[in-house]
């Protein structure tokens, strides 16, 4: 490389000024190269000035250049035709690659003409005894750079996709204020020695380089899901909810749904919805009182409940499973509520990882993640729950809600939570809610005019809208593009 820049200066020195584009042509050198030579030597301070200039030029196309070597398409076809006895037309056609184009160029320039009396089919003879070949000549003039051939012929070579014209930037190079033939090394690093003795004096050091593009830090990367998570999570805490610890991912029947007075017949509690764990297969520890109040009141009833009646089996109860939603969690922390010895009311959220034994597509797989949303108070209604709602989507930029009748096992009255979606133009359902049961919270020990309201919606769902994509499996699993995970944009709610 130093040879180069200093065989640039040489030239600048001889002829005042150089054009990298003619510079590069003239010495069968690559155009960058010559560039990059021209930057190095600019970093250096005012060696050179240079200023760009765009012109428009033509080149060879793979075509071109084979029409270069071997004389154009129509050449070739006449040159396949017999000058005494002519050749047969399907053997001219099938005599070069580009014989059927050739062929009728050849015969619209009329150095070709087909006799179709033959008995043995058309025949092809020369008309002309020789011919010049025009195009090739231009080519060869175009491959050198001659600017000579009018527009409208190259805009004819080009329709034949022999040329193109490609816009070139190059530099006119000129001598600098501090202009000289030789490349002093500049150094780079001011070294312990360089200080001792003093030589830093006489050295000529390199500028930093402030708009070199920096290199990117080795570092962790937020999953689009863990991003929105963070983001929700800021919503919770801004409304003063508290976050639930939700790392278990295996929960037991138990918190799972007895304790959401869920009966144990319900068809939830199938393998084909549920995963159940083989080892170990159950749990034990249960707070024994209230263990037996849960029974009692899905076996016969209790608290004004007439129950499920049917019989109340433990060991269904003690089957460990990945647990089904986040609302086994809210359980427990209402059950620990319950158990103070004087209630004092309490706003919990949690956002964590959930299991489904579903059939997998393009929106569903069989885990994902649920937000859920808890509050427990006297005398809750179901006008707080909606005024909630509002104040919660009101900071996801979702001002729209509309309410319908739904059914859980553990809510009464429950409902589905849609919003408009303005870019879908319709309602979409965004969640699920309700007032969780008496059966569900008198066991527990809550003071029976303590109500608690709670609300839960998907992460995946959200974040696919967020984020535009369609199917799950591009966020989720073994197909996603880790290059996604590392590029993709911060995740900012509209509020
Ligand atoms: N647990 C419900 C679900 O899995 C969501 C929900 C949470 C509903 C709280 C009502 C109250 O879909």
């Amino acid at each position: 490389m130093a040879s180069l820049l200093e065989e640039i200066l040489q030239v600048i020195d001889q002829q005042g000024q150089l054009d990298t584009y003619e510079y590069a042509t003239n010495t069968g050198r690559d155009h960058q190269t010559v560039v990059g030579a021209i930057k190095s030597i600019e970093s250096l301070g005012e060696v050179i000035t240079s200023e760009q200039r765009s012109f428009n030029s033509w080149s060879l196309t793979d075509e071109g250049e084979q029409v270069l070597q071997h004389g154009s398409h129509e050449a070739v076809v006449y040159g396949a035709v017999d000058p005494s006895v002519g050749t047969l037309q399907v053997d001219v056609i099938k005599s070069s690659a580009n014989a059927k184009v050739g062929f009728s160029k050849a015969m619209s320039n009329g150095w070709l003409r087909v006799d179709k009396s033959a008995k043995d089919g058309a025949r092809v003879f020369r008309k002309v005894d020789s011919i010049t070949d025009v195009v090739q000549e231009k080519l060869q003039k175009v491959a050198k750079g001659n600017t000579t051939i009018p527009e409208d012929e190259l805009k004819e070579y080009k329709k034949r996709k022999l040329v193109i014209n490609t816009v070139t930037k190059s530099f006119i190079v000129s001598k600098g204020a501090k202009f000289s033939t030789s490349v002093a090394k500049q150094d780079t690093d001011l070294t312990p020695e360089m200080i001792a003795s003093g030589s830093w004096k006489e050295r000529t050091f390199k500028d930093y380089n402030f708009s070199a593009m920096g290199i990117p830090p080795i570092r962790g990367h937020l999953h689009p899901l863990m991003k929105v998570r963070a983001q929700y999570r800021q919503i919770f805490l801004e409304m003063g909810f508290a976050e639930m610890p939700t790392n278990n991912y295996i929960e037991s029947s138990f918190w799972n749904f007895d304790a959401l007075f869920q009966p144990q017949q319900h068809p939830a509690r199938d393998a084909h919805d549920t995963f159940f764990l083989k080892d170990p297969e159950r749990s034990f520890e249960f707070p024994k009182e209230y263990l037996e109040k849960v029974k009692t009141v899905h076996q016969d009833g209790g608290f004004g409940s007439e129950g499920y009646k049917y019989e109340w089996k433990l060991e269904e109860a003690q089957k460990n499973i990945l647990r089904t939603h986040t609302t086994a969690v809210s359980a427990r922390m209402l059950y620990k509520l319950g158990q103070q010895e004087k209630f004092t009311p309490a706003k919990y959220f949690s956002i964590d990882r959930v299991f489904r034994n579903e059939t997998l597509d393009a929106t569903h797989l069989a885990e994902f993640h649920q937000i859920e949303g808890v509050v427990a108070d006297y005398d809750l209604t179901l006008g707080h729950l909606i005024g909630i709602l509002y104040a919660f989507f009101r900071k996801l930029g979702i001002e729209k809600l509309r309410f319908k009748p739904a059914y859980n096992p553990y809510t009464e009255p429950s409902m589905e939570v849609f919003s408009y979606h303005e870019g879908l133009k319709k309602w979409v359902e965004v969640g699920n809610s309700g007032v969780f049961r008496p059966e569900m919270l008198l066991p527990m020990g809550l003071p029976d005019n303590v109500s608690v309201i709670a609300w839960g919606l998907s992460l995946e769902r959200p974040t696919m809208i967020m984020y535009g994509v369609d199917n799950i499996r591009e966020l989720v699993g073994h197909k996603v593009n880790l290059e996604m995970v590392y590029t993709n944009p911060i995740c900012r709610l509209e509020n």
